[in-house]
């Protein structure tokens, strides 16, 4: 099982009023175990002074590596949020930072062809390693940026967006959009959604080019990533060629959300999570137990509760740090940000939102 490592802060740069990149070093030791391939997240950890444990989720904006000696993530202040105001507020240079190694599946293998990604607010973090992996190494590729953003001064990795556009002129086409405030070049202010997107994106780029795109990738709020998801099934886009990450989901969005799933069922609507207690089986770093599940617990909470090393960093069914493969009973999942609607089929789940709908369950972490 992939464990914690504490890594040493680098630098700090401030990108926003709200937001900075954090480079932390990896030793030499650790290189290999922290390759990451274009896309891919780290979580990153902290106790508080009551002793909690408060993991996040972080893209890392970097091309890709190998084996890289430093991690760099772009982190946005939440209103409350603890882990964000921790690191824009208290963490110096110089300070310790645990980070478990690059995972997610949110990912672009370069090759030729032609690729898009519609993001919003600092869901340009993982799209702009993406983008500059897929352009430094694959000269038969070309990519398409579209980003919103809520004002000019809120916007992330301004310098390194515009290097690409210096770098690639041919290769890097970038439409970007405000939502609060007009500007001087790209298109006029307001939001995008769904029906703005259905209008805009065939006048961009021609319906052939939107529709036969190699991968389009969405990333950032619920709303935008719903609605661009939305625009792009009417303009016709196979779903395969479609991948989404979703960094913020608030409840009412989650109410709302035509994206959220659930796992495996018996025909016949879906069953409540059985009362009382329901036995868990779960195989995780290659070892297997069996626990008593109490009721209104996620499988997460059963599985933490005997075993510390159960993977996960949001509990919120946003990162899919807790994907797990079901592989007997049944579960209901409460919400899904993260998971695929082939993975679902496939049998995956969210351990943080799964609620047991059979006295027995067994779930496999690392399948
Ligand atoms: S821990 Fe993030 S989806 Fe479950």
């Amino acid at each position: 099982m992939p464990v914690f490592h504490p890594l040493r802060v680098q630098s700090i740069e401030r990108l926003t009023d709200d937001a900075a990149a954090l480079t932390l070093a990896v030793p030499s030791e650790l290189r290999d175990t922290y390759g990451y391939t274009a896309g891919q997240h780290i979580a990153l950890r902290r106790v508080n002074e009551y002793g909690e444990e408060i993991r996040r989720t972080y893209s890392l904006c970097d091309p890709a590596r190998s084996r890289p000696d430093t991690l760099r993530v772009g982190i946005r202040l939440v209103e409350g949020g603890e882990f964000s105001t921790y690191a824009l507020k208290e963490l110096t240079e110089g300070g310790t930072v645990e980070a478990l190694p690059p995972t997610g599946r949110f990912v672009l293998a370069p090759r030729p062809g032609r690729f898009a990604a519609i993001v919003g607010g600092s869901g340009i973090t993982p799209v702009l390693s993406i983008a500059a992996t897929l352009l430094e190494r694959e000269s038969e590729a070309r990519f398409c940026l579209i980003r919103s953003d809520r004002t000019a001064d809120s916007t992330m990795f301004l310098e390194e967006v515009a290097d690409l556009k210096d770098r690639y002129p041919d290769r890097f086409h970038l439409v970007t959009t405000l939502s609060r405030e007009e500007q001087h070049s790209g298109l006029p202010s307001g939001r995008l959604d769904r029906d703005r997107l259905t209008a805009l994106l065939p006048a961009l780029l021609s319906p052939p080019a939107v529709r036969d795109m190699d991968g389009w990738y969405l990333c950032g709020p619920l709303g935008l990533v719903d609605g661009a998801a939305k625009a792009l099934r009417t303009l016709g886009v196979p779903r395969a060629r479609v991948h989404q990450e979703i960094f913020h989901a608030d409840e009412a969005d989650a109410a709302n959300s035509a994206v959220a799933g659930s796992a495996p069922r018996p025909s016949g609507g879906a069953p409540a999570a059985i009362a009382g207690s329901a036995t868990v089986n779960a195989t995780l770093g290659g070892r297997g137990g069996s626990w008593f599940a109490r009721e209104g617990e996620t499988l997460l909470e059963t599985v933490l509760r005997n075993r510390t090393d159960a993977p996960y960093a949001c509990k919120g069914g946003v990162c899919g740090t807790c994907r797990a493969r079901l592989v007997d009973g049944q579960v209901t999942m409460d919400r899904n940000f993260a998971l695929e609607e082939e993975e679902i089929e496939a049998g995956y789940v969210l351990a943080c939102q799964s609620h047991p709908t059979t006295p027995e369950v067994a779930l496999d972490f690392d399948g």
